[in-house]
């Protein structure tokens, strides 16, 4: 155990247990205790219990409940451990820990002390003469030392290994600098990740450095923009979130937070007073980040990029926000692509009108799909009505269904009736755990099925490299295909050389796992057995098809015009006979044609 049990129960005394639960479930006074809906079963009447005087709680029905530490670890379904540093911290009680002799524990502890140590080299850098380019940088964007002192930022410098020789003279293991992803193994020797890069500090929850994202500082654009740490033993994407770290007090108090998109984002708000301004980290936002961004407050204004990316994730995320409970409001920042250069252009006041003027998500999400369909359409207007079906299968409350359908029906004409009929009735609202699971399903679906095709073309190209030029357009989303992608695209451009030698300084060169790595190998040994040129040719045609059908899949999405619809219906249906590889191309074109007419290109 971390914790002595006099001090965890020194912690029991401190914490009001009508605090605890009241800020997670509301409680009506009852006599001397506090009554409210039991969270651990489907409860109508109050049955949950609340005795201020005993200091523990309890559900008359199903039996949950217990002290403070006990229905924390149980509502956020964590360890007791957990529980009380989280109690601890949110509640600004301190408690001293003891270390535990669990080999995991220790374990981890040396991975956390290494992130300490480069996080703290990391940030002497900038300061330091050979740093001032990061400085300089920084200055120019409007981040002053002390908003990069308050964020920790720090600097990678434009060498080598700097970092790691540095963390080996601190005594740290060559193999775990690399496991942390700090560092990689090359055949040179080992070199840095993070070079001449910006380097953004990523917390857990308890507040310790568990990964770092990097802004290079080049102006090139075959360098990628940002790179971030891999999964590693301490660190898993999609949990976290930037911009959390010691706000806990303050998004509590002031009862709202501000969801944007990237780390530069973030620093500027900072910069002009939004203190409670947060962005989910390099990756789309996930049903886990809307559950630890609940645990502070209620409310949430989106303000991602303006551009049809940025709708979209809005629109994805809005789902999940309204499935945890949240309000939600929408940002629209006029002439700018995002709040960064939105807030550097109009300043703050503009940014507060924008706030004033945002929509309730409902408000945002009629604009959006208006903007679809033509509304003098009556099957367009089926089809409208029927795209508010994933909303209302997240709103929880029968009020608020009942405040948004006559909204709908206000907006549209149409009868509130029709509306429940279509929307409620035939529409019935999932329990939050079911919608729960169906979000991450969605999560992991989605990058296992996308990352499929993307391997898949990886590996045809690897047999034939040219083939590239088919795919260079496409919009990759897995960071380990893009990596490849930049290297097809360095080779296709210098023809005159030696792609196998290229390859293995490249893999070298790169952030990749040893997992990855793996998969690199067997990807192209596997494209050495693609010498049948006419099966070389069936797949290529294949692949290209299926890239095909994803951009039509997605692109409907988001076009809900009917006229656009049936164009490329038209084409869509082609691709399920049988046609040759020219053309398809031609099809493509077509298709790329009517996006460019519809101003979608
Ligand atoms: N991102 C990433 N890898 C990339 C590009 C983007 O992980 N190659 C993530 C980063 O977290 C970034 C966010 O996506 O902050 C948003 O991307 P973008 O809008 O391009 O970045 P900004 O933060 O706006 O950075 P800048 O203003 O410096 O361009
Ligand atoms: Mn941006």
């Amino acid at each position: 155990m971390r914790y002595r049990s006099e001090d965890i129960e020194n912690l029991l005394n401190q914490l009001r247990i009508e605090e605890v639960v009241g800020d997670v479930i509301e409680l009506k006074k009852s006599g001397a205790n506090y009554k409210g809906l039991c969270p651990f079963h489907p409860d109508t009447t109050p049955s949950f219990s609340v005795s201020p005087t005993k200091n523990i709680c309890k559900c008359f029905v199903c039996g949950a409940g217990g002290n403070a530490i006990k229905f924390y670890s149980m509502y956020y379904k964590i360890s007791y451990e957990e529980a009380i540093e989280e109690l601890a911290k949110k509640y600004n009680i301190s408690i001293k820990e003891y270390k535990r002799n669990f080999a995991k524990e220790n374990e981890n502890e040396k991975y956390y002390k290494i992130m300490e140590d480069a996080h703290r080299y990391y940030q002497d850098n900038i300061f330091e003469n050979n740093g001032r380019i990061a400085l300089e940088y920084l200055n120019k964007r409007g981040v002053n030392p002390k908003i990069i002192r308050e964020n920790q930022l720090g600097y990678a410098l434009n060498e080598w290994s700097s970092l790691y020789d540095y963390l080996v003279v601190k005594g740290h293991k060559k193999e775990d600098i690399i496991e942390l992803g700090l560092a990689k193994n090359g055949e040179k020797g080992v070199y840095d990740t993070f070079r001449n890069r910006i380097i953004f500090p990523i917390y857990s929850i308890g507040g310790k450095v568990i990964a770092f994202g990097g802004r290079t500082l080049e102006n090139n654009k075959e360098v990628p923009k940002y790179i971030n740490s891999p999964d590693t033993p301490i660190f898993k994407k999609g949990k976290n979130l930037y911009g959390i770290k010691d706000k806990g007090n303050i998004l509590k108090k002031k009862n709202y937070s501000l969801l944007m998109e990237g780390y530069m984002d973030v620093l500027s708000a900072h910069c002009y007073g939004f203190d409670v301004a947060l962005a989910s980290l390099g990756t789309a936002f996930t049903y886990e980040q809307g559950e630890l961004l609940k645990k502070y407050t209620n409310n949430i204004i989106m303000s991602l990029d303006m551009d049809n990316a940025g709708q979209m994730a809005t629109e994805r995320t809005a789902l999940i926000l309204k499935n945890l409970g949240f309000n939600i409001r929408v940002l629209k920042l006029e002439n700018a692509k995002d709040p960064d250069e939105f807030l550097k252009n109009f300043g703050k006041e503009a940014f507060l009108k924008a706030v004033k003027n945002s929509l309730e998500i409902f408000d945002f999400l009629y604009e959006m799909y208006s903007k679809e369909y033509d509304l003098s359409n009556i099957m367009s207007k089926e089809k409208f009505i029927d795209r508010f079906k994933e909303f209302f299968k997240n709103v929880e409350s029968t009020l608020e269904r009942s405040l948004y359908l006559d909204k709908l029906s206000k907006y549209t004409g149409i009868e509130k009736k029709l509306l429940q009929e279509t929307l409620v009735d035939n529409n019935i609202y999932q329990k939050k755990e079911e919608r729960k699971e169906f979000f991450l399903e969605k999560e992991k679906e989605k990058t296992s099925s996308v990352s499929i095709l993307e391997e898949m073309t990886v590996e045809l190209i690897f047999s034939q490299i040219d083939f590239y030029k088919y795919f260079s357009d496409k919009n990759i989303e897995s960071s380990f295909v893009k990596k490849i992608f930049y290297f097809f695209e360095e080779v296709n451009e210098n023809k005159n050389i030696n792609f196998l030698k290229e390859f293995k300084e490249f893999i070298e060169r790169e952030n990749f796992t040893e997992e990855e790595k793996n998969k690199l190998f067997i990807m192209q040994y596997r494209a050495l057995d693609y010498t049948d040129n006419k099966k070389k040719q069936e797949l290529l045609k294949e692949i290209f098809k299926s890239w095909f059908i994803k951009e039509i899949k997605d692109i409907n999405m988001q076009m809900k015009n009917l006229k656009f619809s049936l164009e490329v219906k038209k084409i869509e249906i082609c691709l399920y006979s049988d046609i040759s590889f020219e053309e398809l191309l031609e099809k493509y074109k077509n298709f790329r044609g009517i996006l460019s007419e519809y101003n979608i290109l």
